[in-house]
């Protein structure tokens, strides 16, 4: 009899064949959808209504592993949901086989090799890098230690115009107190090599756009990562007469999405000269507003562009509404609404938070063209009619319109298999990145690191 270990063991789960080595489950327990490269056996199966990624693994990893993702949820990082390990199996013969590792299949994620397809545009991919820099540094700030960063190892989601980036294999990781220097520095060489090997291997199988380089990618990708590490941890010295520093470097951080809940300042002996540094930062700033006033569970950037939503229909109401009242009517007159519009067979289309705010982006597009004002609910027509039901299931993990279509026209033996010129799909992911008024990318320097991009592709070319 195999053993459950599991928070919520759950009777369909029970049932499911334990005694047959996983890679040999008959084909109705089985799900198929779009997996990244992986040492051990993984398959998605159908457990009642949940879709569950099982992967088989030695028994000390596998419950390693399934504590490490407790905890990283926990504690608030972007991680797949661990729901129990599967021990003490033996086959029909007797023979012992190994553990399986249960965790929920990310909802609407998305997988990395379509996402650096030929054609993605550079800002896309800007946005990309950045949704990992985000997630190394959250998870280095909480003191983890990843071990083995890969793209197979992380999904990415969308995030209003950007993405939100997801842990998916914990097997290595080590939760400690604080990370030192050399411990992140070791990090990121793992995150060098593997990142450096499997934008080498798109390249070769002609699935990376041209336009970028391995070298350049992962270079990127550390400058990045060192910038914001600077910013969410780093020394600030000024004088006394610039006090307003302080608050400056609060509002930085708010913006690039994280709470500052312990800043430690000094003085120096003649009271001249400040010394500041966040000692503890948090991240999911304008997720958890969302949430305390809304119980709205969403992304960071989701989150901002509705909370943004939200403000200006407070401070169009009469009266001073105090922010839960005005949350609250938000909600109900606005939010909710708008959901409740999604005809339920697009509903595996996108989750709701990002529905609205494409909606949103809809709304300024129609209105601009047409130069007037669009309600809400004349625009959710519009929308689903016009765009989501062109758009392919992302619940699933398919891929966006773009990515999909190139991808299903790849053939590795020739390439890309071009078709006639057709009108591009409205894609409001694309579209909203050219949007200056859109809340734009992290708040780090990313200009700055964009014009340097642009420059040395000039320079390579
Ligand atoms: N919970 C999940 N949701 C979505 N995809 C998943 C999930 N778990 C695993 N996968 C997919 O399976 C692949 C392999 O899983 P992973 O845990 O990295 O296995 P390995 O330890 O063998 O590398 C991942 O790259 C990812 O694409
Ligand atoms: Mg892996």
């Amino acid at each position: 009899m195999p053993r459950f270990l599991a928070a919520k063991p759950d009777a369909d789960l029970i049932r499911l064949p334990w005694n047959v080595p996983l890679e040999a489950w008959p084909a109705q327990h089985l799900v198929a959808l779009p997996r990244g490269i992986s040492r051990h056996v993984v398959r998605f199966i159908q457990v009642g209504d949940d879709i569950l990624a099982a992967k088989e693994i030695l028994e000390e990893v596998a419950v390693h592993e399934y504590r490490q993702l407790t905890e990283l949820r926990r504690l608030g990082v972007p991680a797949v949901e661990p729901v129990g390990v599967v021990l003490g199996r033996v086959d029909r013969d007797g023979s012992p086989l190994d553990p399986i590792l249960l965790t929920r299949h990310l909802p609407f994620s998305l997988p990395y090799r379509a996402l650096f397809y030929s054609g993605v545009k550079l800002d896309t991919v800007n946005r990309l890098l950045d949704a990992m820099v985000v997630l190394f540094a959250r998870l280095h700030l909480i003191g983890f230690y990843w071990g083995d960063v890969s793209l197979s190892n992380i999904l990415f989601r969308r995030d209003a115009g950007e993405f939100a980036a997801y842990l998916v294999d914990a097997e290595t990781g080590e939760l400690h107190p604080k990370l030192t220097k050399g411990q992140r520095a070791h990090d990121l060489q793992i995150a060098r090599t593997n990142l450096y090997g499997e934008f080498s291997d798109l390249e070769a199988g002609g699935m990376l756009d041209q336009s970028l380089d391995p070298q350049w990618l992962v270079d990127t990708i550390e400058e990045r990562y060192e910038s914001l590490w600077a910013e969410l941890t780093g020394v600030e010295e000024f004088s006394d007469a610039e006090m307003y520093r302080l608050e400056g470097r609060v509002r930085r951080l708010n913006a690039l999405g994280f709470d500052v809940a312990e800043i430690d300042v000094s003085t120096s002996a003649d009271g001249r000269t400040i010394r500041m540094q966040p000692k503890v930062v948090e991240s999911g700033h304008h997720a958890r507003r969302l949430m305390r006033l809304t119980g709205l569970d969403a992304e960071e950037h989701q989150a901002r562009r509705l909370l943004n939503d939200m403000d200006t229909f407070r401070a169009k109401l009469p009266g001073n509404l105090s922010e839960s009242v005005a949350a609250h009517k938000w909600l109900m007159e606005v939010f909710e609404p708008a959901i409740t519009r999604i005809p339920r067979h697009l509903e595996s289309k996108r989750d709701p938070a990002q529905f609205f705010h494409e909606l949103l982006d809809y709304r300024w597009y129609q209105s601009q063209r047409e130069n007037r004002e669009v309600s809400l609910d004349e625009a959710a027509h519009g929308y689903i009619a016009d765009v989501l039901t062109q758009l392919p299931d992302e619940q699933m993990g398919n891929i966006d319109p773009v990515g999909q279509e190139l991808y299903n026209k790849f053939d590795p033996s020739q390439g890309f298999i071009e078709e006639d010129d057709e009108e591009a799909p409205y894609d409001p992911w694309e579209d909203g990145a050219n949007d200056p008024d859109l809340p734009l990318a992290m708040g780090f320097d990313i200009e700055a690191l964009r014009a340097k991009a642009a420059q040395q592709q000039e320079r390579g070319k």
